[in-house]
């Protein structure tokens, strides 16, 4: 038996859908409820239905042998797991944001208050990667609220389509990394289920591939 951490919301489905396609029946996990384990065991798959942020928690603990999650959550909990594939999807990038007259002018601002949903890949690229000192606000939503309103000069937050930031008058101002979804393996499981994750992920790189291709045709 395999236990799975889905991200609960649209990376789930995803997930479902690509696992279904590597030919893994899944119908329990589709089962429209608000059970937070969904197991088949004749499928050999246990689900259970996670806050995106605890799953990386879920697998490094063994309480799921694998999870799916965005990599900005990975990037924040910074947890000991194997990061195994790239799923593709869920695609989008970390960025720090503001409005656009800090373009190119965001290094003169000293001690900047930066608010983010994501404190640690904050203080990772400002403190680490540009060797600034800033003011790190926590916010759990809404981030883009924060420098409209003067709590922050700036935000360190995901941008997918950019609507958010354009109907707030916000640009992207630097580029932290690109984000999309990945699978990640608990370690010991990794070595005492081989026998079961090795062929579930070599199915899904087949799938990965096999849906790449059609793309390309599409093209
Ligand atoms: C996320 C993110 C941005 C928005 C980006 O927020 O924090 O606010 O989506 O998407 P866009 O570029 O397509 O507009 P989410 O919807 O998760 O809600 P939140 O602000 O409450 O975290």
């Amino acid at each position: 038996m395999i236990t799975i951490a889905l991200s609960k919301g649209r990376l789930a489905d995803q997930t479902l859908l690509l696992l279904e396609d590597a030919g893994y029946d899944c119908s329990a996990a589709k089962e429209d409820s608000r059970k937070l384990i969904l197991e088949d065991a004749e499928a050999g798959l246990r689900f259970i239905m996670a806050k995106p942020a605890d799953v990386p928690t879920y697998v490094e603990y063994g309480a799921a042998d694998i999870g799916v999650v965005g990599k900005d959550t990975l990037m924040e909990e910074n947890r000991q797991l194997y990061e195994v594939i790239d799923l593709g999807f869920g695609a989008c990038r970390m960025c720090v944001c503001g409005p656009e007259r800090l373009r190119g002018n965001l290094d003169r601002i000293p001690n900047k208050r930066v608010a983010s949903k994501y404190p640690n890949i904050t203080r990772a690229y400002f403190e680490k990667t540009k060797r600034e000192s800033v003011e790190i606000i926590k916010l759990n939503g809404s981030v883009e609220l924060a420098p409209l309103v003067g709590l922050a000069e700036v935000i360190v937050d995901i941008v997918e389509s950019g609507r958010t930031l354009r109907e707030n008058g916000l640009d992207v101002l630097e580029v932290i990394a690109d984000i999309s979804a990945r699978l990640v393996v608990n370690r010991v499981a990794m070595k005492m289920k081989s026998g079961e994750i090795m062929p579930m992920l070599e199915a899904i790189r087949a799938q990965l591939g096999k849906d790449k291709e059609e793309r390309g045709q599409q093209l």
